[in-house]
């Protein structure tokens, strides 16, 4: 790490990400500060139309909460009782965004600054996942969503349970049903899991497109994981310059 970027960590205010030439591009570059390799964009994506497991897909599960618009939806996270992380939040965090998104970035669970303002990704983590989204033109509220797999602080931070992500499992659920975004950025591994309902690891579900329900899902790293691991930016980037690509192709700008 340089002594540059080094100061901009302690400052909270790195690493900085840039995209060299616009996404959609015949060739992609790495991030500006990113460490390790030199990242390569991804070959050109084939959207896939609604996939055979997507078809195979069990419908909804019948929930009150299925029914539910936006308010109340917010409202009955913020009264959630439904498992132990209740006990110890300050609030619930709902999500953040435009309900209109095309963009739905879906994250593990608040953090303590999280659990204090009741707004995903607004700690450090967050600091980097605007950067990574501003990258690949995306601004905090204008096309994009974003939320948690579980709505309630996890004591210390720790990883949820999966008793915690299944009883928070229909709030995700029905924001996705709300929202019907074009596609969904899954950040880190219980995102990951959640999302697609079976075990993942990211090293191996990256780089690649998934399906919720015939949305298309891809899996990179959790930007508080890269905080710590500079060496996996690079993959990280390929990952959003994945995502700027199918997206551009659903919205027929390729
Ligand atoms: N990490 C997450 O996964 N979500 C947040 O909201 C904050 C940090």
């Amino acid at each position: 790490m340089s002594r540059r970027e080094a100061i901009l960590r302690e400052m909270g205010l790195g690493p900085i990400w840039k995209l060299r030439q616009p996404v959609g591009g015949d060739t992609a570059a790495a991030p500006a500060a990113a460490s390790g390799p030199g990242a390569t964009a991804p070959a050109p994506v084939d959207v896939p139309a609604v996939t055979a497991a997507a078809a195979s897909m069990p419908a909804p599960v019948a929930s009150p909460v299925a029914s539910l618009d936006w308010d109340d939806l917010e409202n009955a996270i913020r009264g959630c009782r439904a498992c132990g992380l209740c006990q110890q939040r300050k609030q619930a965090v709902p999500g953040v965004g435009d309900r209109q998104a095309d963009w739905l970035f879906v994250g593990e669970g608040p953090g303590a600054e999280e659990d204090e303002r009741g707004e995903p990704f607004v700690g450090q983590a967050g600091k980097l996942l605007d950067a990574m989204m501003a990258a690949i033109d995306i601004k905090r509220g204008e096309d994009v969503y974003i939320a948690n797999a579980v709505k309630c602080r996890p004591p210390g931070n720790r990883t949820p349970e999966p008793e915690e992500t299944a009883a928070c499992w229909p709030y995700l659920e029905r924001q996705i049903a709300l929202l019907q975004p074009k596609l969904i950025v899954a950040l880190g591994r219980p995102a990951a899991q959640t999302l697609l309902q079976q075990e993942v690891k990211i090293g191996a579900a990256r780089g690649q497109l998934h399906d919720y329900r015939g949305i298309p899902v891809i899996v990179t790293y959790h930007p508080a994981y890269l905080l710590r691991n500079l060496t996996d930016k690079a993959k990280a980037w390929e990952d959003l310059v994945l995502a700027r690509r199918t997206m551009n192709k659903l919205k027929g700008n390729t």
